[in-house]
């Protein structure tokens, strides 16, 4: 239930910004606690003495206000809200975000929090459309802020297109969804789940590594969906260029014998799902110092180690063996009779089979298609047609939830 949540509202600057009264109104007859920021920019649409006779609380203007940091510091707060809801969010305060500049209250706020952020944005259509507010939308949204809207129609600077900020009702039901989603008890509650993601990197000298084109993409998508069911997710990632996932305790490790440890320390678990593409050999001897290059023309030996196999390793771990672990098999043939075999040679519950043979762009790309192989009957087995690696998260998910209910 909503009842009692808090929200910070930030107000920047836009012609929509008296909606948001609307927007207040509607959230506090719902008996939601709302805690205003209006910005320089805000200010010249609404006025404080509005907003805080709707909030009925203090609107926060200046960032470096001694009274009001003496009374509640900006990183309370930002800490405080169950949610930040950014309406409007101008184009401005948008890249302000999306580059982490904090030369304000609000963006200060927006900086600090480490709370859920929801975001409403209202701009002229070419504003919108600009590819440098697409690229930061994209940037926020991969950083877990929800959007809702622009709506396309009649702006108020006279043009029509996408810009209009969503109507005060959209924005309520959305702000609603996600405080009655979070009451909720989610499926995956009390569950324990540790996830690998990524490539490792072995060592050949201080500088070299043999490495693999792993992206992390499926596995840190993977361990995103487990966290919004609720799962308390552990994610041993390699190393990576993504975002972390919210919500998630994540360990960077590079070999896979850090892996290897990092994953043993997050046991006991109830789920495992070992995404990594972890290098199967490693250097017998890794050189303590660069390896030179004198002119000789003698070219280092370089002589491998087998890379302990953690999908294994922990699927015959015994009393510590997690209750369903989940490994992957990138085949580039026979795609679902190779990844059977290997889901009993590793001993897993389950195998996710795909295809990686160079024309799928399945590696490092956006896009997977996957069998789940759960036994020995091929009947049985489940076909997830090509979609987002997000996609299929949330379909691996679906089929952990269905395991456990
Ligand atoms: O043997 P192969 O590398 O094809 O197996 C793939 C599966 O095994 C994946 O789930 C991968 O994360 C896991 N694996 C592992 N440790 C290794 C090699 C693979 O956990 N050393």
């Amino acid at each position: 239930m909503s009842a009692g949540k808090n929200i910070l509202l930030i107000i920047s600057g836009g012609i929509a910004a008296y909606k948001v009264l609307e927007v207040i109104r509607r959230l506090r007859d719902r008996e939601i606690n709302i805690r205003a920021i209006l910005t320089k920019g805000g200010e010249q649409f609404v006025t404080p003495l509005s907003v805080a006779a709707l909030t009925e609380n203090k609107v926060y203007q200046d960032l470096f206000s001694l009274t009001d940091e003496a009374e509640m510091g900006h990183i309370r707060l930002s800490r405080e809200a169950d949610l930040v809801l950014v309406a409007p969010a101008s184009a401005d305060i948008l890249a302000k975000m999306a580059t982490g500049q904090a030369g304000d209250l609000a963006t200060t706020a927006l900086l600090a929090t480490n709370k859920p952020v929801m975001i409403a944005p209202a701009m002229n259509v070419e504003m919108w459309n600009h590819p440098a507010t697409q690229a930061n939308i994209a940037t926020l949204e991969s950083h877990g802020v929800i959007r809702v809207g622009p709506s396309a129609g009649d702006l108020a600077c006279g043009e029509t297109g996408s810009g209009r900020l969503a109507e005060p009702a959209e924005i309520v039901a959305s702000v609603l969804d996600f405080l009655e989603g979070q009451s909720a008890t989610k499926p995956l509650a009390g569950k324990k789940a540790v996830v690998t993601s990524g490539p490792t990197h072995e060592p050949i000298d201080p500088v070299r590594y043999i490495a693999n084109r792993s992206s992390g993409k499926q596995g840190h998508a993977i361990a995103q969906a487990l966290a919004n069911a609720g799962a308390d997710v552990t994610l041993v990632s390699g190393p990576v260029t993504l975002p972390d996932p919210v919500g998630v305790t994540v360990v960077r490790v590079e070999t896979a014998r850090d892996m290897l440890a990092a994953v043993q320390n997050a046991l006991p678990a109830d789920i495992a799902v070992c995404a990594a593409a972890v290098a199967d050999w490693r250097t017998a001897d890794e050189a303590g110092q660069k390896l030179k290059k004198d002119g000789s023309g003698i070219i280092p030996d370089l002589k491998l180690a087998e890379n302990p196999d953690i999908l294994a390793t922990i699927s015959q771990s015994g009393a510590s063996r997690p209750g369903l672990v989940i490994g992957f098999a990138a085949e580039t043939e026979k795609v679902t009779e190779h990844a059977r075999a290997k889901r009993a040679r590793k001993g897993c519950d389950w195998i996710l089979a795909n295809d990686v043979a160079p024309d799928t762009g399945t590696f490092g790309g956006d896009l997977n298609e996957v069998f789940l192989i759960s036994g020995d009957d091929a009947g049985a087995d489940e076909h997830w047609s090509r979609q987002s690696k997000t996609g299929i998260a949330g379909a691996l998910c679906a089929r952990i939830i269905k395991h456990f209910s």
